[in-house]
């Protein structure tokens, strides 16, 4: 039997779950095919959510060592790392459930197992050996993407592991060699730092985080270098090997050969597009040569084949959760009959280290290499009183502006908290705003959000007030 709907998305991850969510809301009739047995894709399951409740935990867990300044003693402090764990399963247990909860409120049919396009209308879904097939006049494929690996290391998801085992590990590994560092390699690598591993991070550039604003990008490295991690740049991985349990990672430096010992590795140089098995080749959709993703019409999200849209991880554009929900949504508007369109310019990242680090809009880099007439703006937390009171002055924000027109182009903010601060220079993008804005919002007292406007005076007038 063949089940009819308005519209089936393969992927129920931020892209294809938004995307059915929204679609509801605005009276289609969707189906999701999903092969996990949970909704919420990489970010809810393996992803974002977990390594932030670990992140959270840990955090918790190192704070312990700053409480003695405000006055307070805590002795005979211990890591259970087992409730640790649980609480990031429950966490995300609770998160996926509420899901599910919000598919069934929606009515929104639900196909788990393993979705394949077999025409541009039609989608079969096996499950259990069983197939079915379902059939609607706009198919989305929103399958995400997954972690690469160079291909002389072999992931063996034991001694050499993705994101997704290093959220698990049983118990602290002494020696933990992070290769990359990127978002992942940061993330998880404090994680473990913070727990008690001794961690090496191998990156191949001669900078970590490539995509950040590169004046940030280093205060990180000496934050975390402060903080217990060790970083090998202009590093590149040739090989691992494991024998008895022991990890050798062997890399080159400057022409010469270099090794390290671990008792786990992590591999976080990349993600992929996950596009194979969905029968793109069968139906004839185009990817890209080089990267793998899927390539869309980047308004409409409408592939090479009428019919068939793409969104989240498989195209174009940075591998964010917000980004593949936010296009999630514009292409349901879309789907229904309305007007949609998704900002790129204004999509913020973060990397959640502590402080955090959260940015939106272009890097002085871009802006250099653009030959951009621009102004800067900055000012440390360590001038701001609310940044004082809690005891988290490390970090500075940094507003990028033209220099003629006065429009805000870009917001590094590497500080406690920046992950929610960012929202307000996303707000001023997004309205095409100015430094002047920015400068002029009234920002409560006392708040690291005052810090935004004494960077965004600093651009706009020269000097911030407290200066
Ligand atoms: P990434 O692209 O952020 O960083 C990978 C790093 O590995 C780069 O710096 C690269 O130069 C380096 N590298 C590549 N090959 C190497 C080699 N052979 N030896 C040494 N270094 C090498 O990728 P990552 O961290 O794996 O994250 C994947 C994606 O997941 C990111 O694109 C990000 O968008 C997303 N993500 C986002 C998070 C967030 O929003 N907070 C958290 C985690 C992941």
């Amino acid at each position: 039997m063949v089940e009819t709907f308005d519209v089936v998305i393969i992927g129920g991850g931020p892209a294809g779950y938004a995307c059915a969510l929204k679609a509801a809301q605005l009276g289609l009739r969707p189906a999701v095919v999903e092969a996990r047995p949970s909704l919420g894709g990489t970010c809810l399951n393996v992803g974002c959510i977990p390594s932030k409740a670990l992140l959270d935990s840990s955090e918790r867990f190192a704070e312990v060592k700053k409480l003695a300044e405000h006055g307070i003693i805590a002795t005979d402090v211990q890591l259970d790392l087992a409730r640790m764990l649980s609480r990031k399963n429950q966490v995300v247990k609770e998160l996926t459930n509420g899901l599910a909860g919000l598919f069934r409120k929606g009515k929104i049919a639900l196909f788990q197992g393993h979705g394949r396009l077999l025409a541009p209308s039609r989608v079969a879904v096996t499950s259990d050996g069983r197939t079915r097939e379902l059939t609607a006049p706009s198919i989305v494929i929103a399958t995400g993407s997954e972690p690469a690996a160079p291909p002389a290391i072999r992931l063996d998801g034991i001694h050499v592991v993705s994101s997704t085992e290093a959220l698990s590990f049983d118990s602290v590994p002494p020696r933990l060699v992070v290769i990359g560092a990127g978002y992942i390699g940061l993330e998880l690598g404090s994680v473990w730092a913070r727990l008690g591993s001794r961690v090496t991070v191998l990156e191949f550039l001669p900078r970590i985080l490539p995509t950040a604003d590169a004046e940030l990008a280093a205060l990180v490295q000496a934050s975390l270098t402060r903080q217990g991690l060790t970083f090998q740049l202009g590093t590149k991985v040739t090989q691992i090997n494991v024998e008895s349990g022991r990890v050798v990672v062997t890399a080159e430096h400057q022409g010469a050969t270099q090794q390290y010992e671990a008792d786990k590795v992590l591999v976080a140089v990349g993600r992929r597009p996950k596009t194979s098995e969905v029968g793109l080749e069968e139906v004839g959709i185009r990817t890209h040569e080089k990267t793998g993703k899927i390539d869309v019409d980047r308004r409409t999200y409408l592939t090479n084949v009428p019919g068939v849209y793409a969104i989240g991880d498989v195209i174009d554009g940075p591998m964010l959760a917000h980004k593949a929900q936010i296009e999630g949504e514009a292409l349901a508007e879309m789907l229904a009959g309305h007007a949609a369109v998704v900002n790129y310019n204004a999509i913020p990242g973060v990397v959640y280290i502590w402080p955090e680090l959260a940015s939106v809009g272009l890097t002085e880099e871009q802006l250099k290499e653009q030959g951009h007439d621009y102004r800067v703006g900055r000012f440390p937390f360590l001038a701001n009183g609310r940044a004082k009171a809690l005891g988290e002055t490390e970090g500075v924000v940094k507003v990028l502006t033209d220099a003629k027109t006065d429009r805000l182009l870009g917001v590094h903010i590497f500080g406690p908290r920046a992950s929610d601060l960012i929202a307000e220079a996303v707000a001023v993008m997004e309205y095409s705003g100015s430094g002047e804005d920015l400068a002029r919002f009234c920002h409560s007292h006392p708040s690291l959000s005052e810090a935004l406007g004494e960077a965004a005076r600093h651009a706009a007038f020269g000097k911030p007030l407290h200066f």
